[in-house]
């Protein structure tokens, strides 16, 4: 029997979407308001899931202590109150989308769960505009 069990956590940042390989007039035509050269930030909020059975002993899939210290020193530690492409190595060359976020914080978060339980990873940048990568 597989349970999923999920946990929300939140963190702000900045971030410009732009291609340096492009000129101004194409990044503004592709990438709007979200090309200000001087940046601008979101309220991400973000639910980490993990499937797999559940242990017998301690009746938890994860223990959510565990998954939330994960998320505190995994994601929240890099990524909260930063400009992602300026303080963030993974973004110095990677456009800070959405979709790139949440692939980067599931390779960040993947090595310290266990390889049998499944991990998701749902990143909303708005409230209403929100992407999921299950690897
Ligand atoms: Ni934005």
């Amino acid at each position: 029997m597989k349970v999923k069990v999920s946990r929300k956590a939140h963190f702000n940042a900045a971030h410009r979407l732009y291609r340096q390989d492009w000129d101004d007039k194409k990044n503004n035509a592709v990438f709007g308001k979200c090309n200000n050269p001087n940046y601008h930030g979101h309220n991400y909020e973000l639910v980490v899931s993990v499937t797999g059975d559940i242990d017998p002993e301690t009746g938890f899939v994860i223990d959510m202590k565990i998954l939330k210290d994960l998320i505190r020193s995994e994601i929240e530690d890099a990524l909260d109150h930063k400009n992602l492409n300026v303080e963030v190595p993974e973004f110095r060359t990677l456009n800070p989308t959405a979709e790139n976020i949440v692939i980067v914080i599931y390779n960040k978060l993947r090595p310290h769960i266990d390889a049998g339980k499944e991990l998701e990873v749902i990143l909303y940048e708005t409230p209403r505009n929100f992407v999921t990568y299950n690897g």
